[in-house]
């Protein structure tokens, strides 16, 4: 297998004979929406939605047979040769050397593949991309002459249009395409299907799918073949399709066609190259609702001139949107992070659903996906990002728990009329660290003072209870009794968050694991797990809140809030090891905001609220250092969780093997929970139960050989997979983040560098550069792109590796490079916006020290206006004019 090569510090790299690995995938895509999955072999697939597949769907585990999605037939006299590889010849010699040679080489948002028959001498260069505010895919195909004789050649495009909804793959295939009306115009084929069809109901459809084409010149094609009939002739193939062999004529334009599968089949009139010549084919694969807008996409992209226009006006954009470039010791580290880098914008656009492994969900983001985008947004073009946390606030209930149905745009959540909805006990969590995060680099520590609306929908009682009185009519906000919407400050939705968490305890007194945490996969717990993983992260979040009402505070000062909250403020530390009080106060307060709520406020002292806050906190992680700590004899660890049978999860079992999972000690540490002892003990103990090289790191858990019906799905997962002891990125890299924190550089950085070393290294993670959301028991880069670690992957390495953050709006380097981490001339630098200015920050160790060592390191910074520069040990603070 040959190695990923970067080309560039941009990121773009090259691959050659890339078929040779499987499951190989691409993302290529348009802030508009169109979402398209291509294989160095051009399959894959093209959507806007799940109800709008402009090709075929396609999963992991048929990528390999979607080899025909997006074809381009060259007939010549010496035969017909498929420019993507993509015919049953080509597949024949496939592994001979007969193959074609072939190249890829990919950038953000663009790819070409390079191809070349030696046998006929043609060489085709396919360069596919998406603008990025368009909703058409575009091919370029480049056909060359690359042998002594001239050749003539008739180009074929070949792309079997689906059309419709991607439920139809198997809920009626055949019925739906007799809902097709397909139509030939002067440059392609249109498909409009009369109605969407399903069971829930029948609609009348409005969009329509295309495949256009022009040659380099702009000139029209000669024939059409629009249907997969037509195309494939009786008994032909995809990979052998009659009308490419036995030279059919197919349609003018102006032909109507209903009923039938729908094929971008489009021909091109014959050339004839000499040798070393060149000519260049266009096409346009889209989706739209307005044929005015199909002519002037295809007027838009119709020569070879406007269609390498758009392509660097594309591959700017998305250089220009990731604005934070890295300088290490190691250049394909940086390259890769540019990668990293980029993720987040994907998981914007895909969600978590669209790409090949992510055969689920219909689109559409998740609750903790939403806040952690902010993330990333802050750190790379934070101007709208305290909009859209104000908006995000109103995703939250009054009982605490939030809306899990988002739609599109910022702020738009969606009614939960199911039965009785599932709570993650994690989901109220993430808001705080983002709004955090944003307090630090913003320094807009009012944000707590906006007001914001409650989302409101028939779930009660925090998903344990419907509010019968709920109707359309009331509507998606909560309301008071007066029937108005209710509004409360940010810093109100914060304490109703935590405060009902608080109350929500079982057995053990440790949260409730309710429809499970973060691990989505610990989905069978629901009466009796609880997860202290969590617990701890609240309790670190209480600590936090409680910090920013502190500075929020002058003496005397009060806030308003809900009457109701007195409720979740009443009884100190006395009631707080009374498991029945607390149900009891949690019980009062949800069953008064069941329907309305008062509207009425009362005014609390922040200093009195920072101080109930803390107190919740020390209580919480006292409470888990004495009852959570797991020993093995030498070394120790936290457990994180109970099982629905009420039993600690972790420990040395009677047999002697170990069961310890990440999650517990990853909040432990980034909480506080964990004391300085404990954190080195919990490290060697990660160490020695859960890190494993070949595998990429620290892995989620042990394996527990059994299916643990009472915990969740993922133990009938095999172990080494996904949420079973895989080494799941996005847990790796918030255990690399605490250690962080905790000033535990060396252990951060082993845990952060093997997660890069290897998804960097190719041979093993076969996957192109970027982070996936977990590596298998082989090694092997799974479901990549979309993942949350990605966003927490930037934090870390800007944060806390380079130190780069914000503290009330001052820029702050803290620097925890290791050795290794600075080049040849000592220095590691990091280029990034801060408060609206473009930053270039230099660490300079000219002596090569390792941290801990180096002190004061210079630090440079490209602004003049920066007016001091005092510097005390390892930290600078810049103060902004
Ligand atoms: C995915 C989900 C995330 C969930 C995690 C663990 O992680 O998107 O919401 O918390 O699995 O079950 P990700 O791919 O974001 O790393």
């Amino acid at each position: 297998m040959e190695p990923i090569r970067f080309l560039d510090d941009d990121g773009t790299f090259t691959l050659n004979d890339p078929e040779a690995v499987s499951c190989l995938y691409f993302p290529l895509a348009s802030e508009a929406g169109l979402k398209s999955a291509i294989t160095p072999g051009l399959g894959g697939d093209c959507k806007l939605d799940q109800e709008t597949f402009l090709l075929e769907p396609v999963s992991s585990e048929n990528l390999h047979a979607s080899r025909s999605t997006r074809n381009f037939w060259c007939v010549t006299e010496e035969g017909c040769w498929s420019a993507a590889g993509a015919s049953a010849q080509q597949e024949a010699d496939r592994f001979t050397e007969k193959q074609d040679e072939c190249a890829l080489t990919v950038g953000l948002m663009w790819q070409t593949v390079c191809r070349e028959s030696k046998q006929l001498g043609l060489q085709a260069e396919i360069t596919s991309f998406v603008p990025p505010q368009d909703n058409v895919e575009i091919m370029e195909v480049q056909l060359t002459n690359t042998g002594t004789v001239p050749r003539n050649v008739t180009g074929i495009a070949a792309i079997p249009i689906y059309g419709r909804s991607a439920d139809n793959i198997r809920d009626h295939r055949n019925v739906t395409s007799m809902l097709h009306r397909l139509q030939t115009t002067e440059h392609g084929v249109l498909v409009k299907p009369t109605m969407s069809f399903d069971e829930k109901g029948h609609r009348e459809n409005h969009n329509i799918y295309y495949v256009l084409g022009s040659t380099g010149a702009g000139e029209k094609p000669v024939a059409f073949y629009p249907t997969v009939d037509s195309f494939l002739g009786e008994g032909g193939t995809l990979l052998k399709p009659r009308a490419v062999y036995e030279g059919a004529e197919g349609v003018p334009a102006g032909t109507e066609i209903a009923g039938r599968e729908a094929m971008g089949g489009i021909r091109f009139p014959a050339v004839t190259l000499e040798p070393g010549q060149s000519t260049e084919y266009i096409v346009l694969l889209g989706v739209s609702e307005d044929e005015a807008e199909i002519d002037r996409v295809l007027s838009s992209f119709h020569t070879v001139e406007q269609v390498r226009a758009a392509l660097s006006v594309t591959r700017a954009h998305w250089q220009e949107q990731v604005n934070v470039r890295y300088h290490t010791g190691d250049p394909n580290f940086d390259r890769w992070m540019r990668w990293v880098s980029f993720q987040p914008f994907l998981r914007r656009i895909y969600g978590c659903s669209f790409l090949p492994h992510h055969d689920y969900g219909r689109g559409g983001r998740g609750w903790r996906d939403l806040w952690q985008d902010c993330l990333s947004l802050l750190l790379m073009d934070p101007q709208n990002v305290g909009d859209m946390i104000r908006k995000n606030f109103g995703g939250v209930r009054v009982d605490g728990t939030n809306a899990t149905i988002i739609g599109a745009g910022d702020g738009n959540f969606i009614a939960d009329r199911n039965g009785i909805a599932r709570v993650w006990m994690d989901h109220a969590l993430w808001p705080l660290m983002t709004t955090k995060l944003y307090i630090d680099q913003t320094g807009d520590l009012n944000i707590l003072n906006s007001p914001a609306p409650y989302f409101k929908d028939p779930q009660a009682l925090r998903g344990t209870g419907i509010d019968q009185d709920w109707n359309d009519a009331y509507g998606n906000r909560q309301r008071t009794e007066s029937g108005e919407v209710y509004q409360g400050t940010i810093l109100e939705h914060l304490l109703i968050q935590h405060l009902t968490a608080f109350y929500e305890v079982g057995e053990h007194n440790i949260f409730r694991l309710r429809g499970a945490d973060w691990n989505d996969a610990l989905d069978m717990a629901a009466e009796h797990g609880e997860s202290v993983a969590f617990t701890c992260a609240y309790a670190g979040n209480l600590r936090d809140l409680a910090g920013l009402l502190r500075r929020l505070t002058k003496e005397g000062d009060t806030v308003s809030l809900l009457e109701e909250i007195q409720e979740l403020l009443a009884g100190g530390p006395a009631i707080y090891p009374d498991i029945p009080a607390k149900t009891a106060i949690l019980e009062r307060y949800t069953r008064r905001c069941i329907h309305n709520v008062s509207g009425r406020t009362i005014r609390v002292s922040l200093r009195e609220l920072a101080d109930n806050l803390e107190i919740k906190a020390n209580w919480l992680m006292e409470h888990i250092r004495r009852q959570e700590w797991i020993s093995d004899g030498e070394n120790g660890w936290f457990n994180s969780y109970y099982d629905n049978h009420g039993r600690q999860v972790e420990g040395v079992q009677p047999d002697g093997s170990v069961r310890m999972m990440l999650t517990g000690q990853v909040f432990a540490i980034m909480s506080g929970t964990a004391t300085d002892t404990q954190v080195e003990a919990v490290a060697r103990s990660a160490d020695r139960y859960l890190y494993k090289k070949e595998a990429g790191g620290y892995r989620l858990n042990t394996d527990f050989h059994e299916l643990k019906f009472d915990m969740g799905r993922m133990f009938g997962f095999a172990y080494g997979e996904k949420e079973n002891g895989a080494v799941f990125s996005h847990m790796t890299v918030m255990y690399a983040n605490a250690l962080y924190r905790r000033g535990f550089v060396r252990e951060g950085y082993r845990a952060l560098q093997s997660l890069a070393d290897t998804a960097l290294d190719f041979q093993t993670s076969r996957i192109f550069p970027g982070i996936p959301e977990y590596f298998n028991a082989d090694g092997r880069g799974m479901y990549h792109y979309l993942t949350g670690a990605a966003s927490w992957y930037m934090l870390t390495v800007i944060t806390q590796v380079f130190g780069v953050h914000g503290e009330g709006g001052d820029l702050v380097i803290e620097p925890k490079l290791v050795r290794e981490q600075f080049d040849g001339n000592g220095e590691a630098a990091i280029d990034l916006s801060f408060a609206g200015k473009q930053f270039h920050v230099v660490i300079a160790n000219p002596e090569g020290k390792d941290f801990g060592v180096y002190r004061a390191p210079r630090t440079v910074l490209s602004r003049e206006e920066i007016n001091s520069l005092p510097e005390s040990g390892n930290t600078i603070r810049v103060e902004l004019t």
